[in-house]
């Protein structure tokens, strides 16, 4: 049986699964207000990156307009579900400002799934702010095969030409005013990376992997980590290969760097959620660890990808286990 959206209403909040797997195709901001509370062990991900893929869908550039047509300040970011509901798509807001508040948003809602002792692994990469900044459906800024679309972003204050605008570091500053402990700002350093034109600088080859803790109500935060299941030397500084697959996903993480976070930061048998799993990594890794696994997306192609990496590995999705 394949599980889709429809199966999953408000009035069916879902439990994590007894033994095995399951996958919802929607926006991780609906799905995740379903999720049992403190059902998760362990919310492990990477949502899209601020101005670089469309992941083909297709975003209202119009909507900062519809922002501020009613009298709303530009720099104040619409809350998540009006962004949405009015054609934006995570990733493309037109300033990171605004990404960055509609990360923190869902990420607080999902915190409400995790159990107290619970794990967050979010890893994100940055961008280089241009004014007019090119835009592919899966390829990278200014490279890539893909088609290229460009879009006028809006330009003031930090926003400038050739500016790296840090949007991870800003993405972590944020979650701790909003109450996460983080616990480490893990650098995944890749070691082969795409030529780029640019002669005025080096090319980006990190990305960062930050982990996340809730606080607790009295004392020091407590949360499940074995320390041994981490690489050797336990260093903060990971270099692995971008995984290229066939997946026809341009932005999928590599399994080495997951699988360490997966053993360290879930108990056996606990429950992994990727709430933006893309072709599945974290799922795999996770089922494949003896971990049972949640992923959402909102790509139906995605998810496709995602389930059948899934049953290579033999594991029946809990809605089949339990028919
Ligand atoms: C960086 S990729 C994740 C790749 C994944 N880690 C993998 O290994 O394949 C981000 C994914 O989030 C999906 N996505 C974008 N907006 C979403 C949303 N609002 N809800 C759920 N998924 C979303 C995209 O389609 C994309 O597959």
């Amino acid at each position: 049986m394949t599980l889709t959206n429809d199966a999953w209403t408000p009035s069916s909040p879902t439990a994590a699964p007894s033994v095995g797997w399951d996958l919802r195709v929607g926006d991780a901001w609906d799905l995740s207000a379903h999720i049992e509370s403190a059902s998760i062990d362990l919310v492990l991900t990477s949502p899209p990156y601020w101005g670089l893929r469309t992941y083909g869908l297709d975003h209202n550039e119009g909507v900062l307009d519809a922002w501020t047509a009613t009298g709303n300040n530009p720099k104040s970011a619409p809350p998540y579900e009006w962004y949405r509901d009015n054609g934006g798509v995570l990733g493309l807001e037109p300033y990171p400002d605004w990404f960055v508040a509609h990360l923190v948003e869902i990420f607080r809602r999902i915190k409400n799934a995790m159990k107290p002792d619970a794990n967050l692994w979010v890893n994100l990469g940055d961008t280089y702010f241009g004014r007019w900044s090119s835009i592919r459906d899966e390829g990278r800024q200014g490279l890539g095969k893909g088609e290229r679309s460009r879009r006028r972003t809006p330009s003031g204050g930090v926003l400038h030409d050739k500016q790296l605008l840090m949007v991870p570091a800003r993405f972590a500053l944020a979650m701790q005013e909003d109450g996460w402990i983080l616990r480490n700002d893990l650098v995944w350093s890749k070691p082969h990376v795409a030529p780029r034109p640019e002669r005025d600088r080096l090319r980006l080859s990190h990305e960062h992997f930050f982990h996340f803790v809730s606080r607790s109500k009295v004392g020091r935060p407590a949360y499940y980590y074995d320390l041994d299941g981490v690489e050797p030397g336990a260093l903060d500084v990971v270099t692995a290969s971008p995984d290229r697959g066939d997946s026809a996903h341009s932005a999928t993480f590599p399994m080495e760097l997951v699988l360490p976070r997966v053993r360290s930061s879930s108990p056996p048998g606990g429950v992994v959620l990727d709430p933006f799993c893309g072709t599945g990594t974290t799922l795999v890794a996770a089922l494949s660890e003896h971990r049972r696994a949640i992923g959402f997306e909102l790509s139906e192609k995605f998810a496709g990808i995602a389930r059948s990496r899934i049953e290579e590995i033999g594991i029946l999705a809990d809605a089949e286990v339990h028919s």
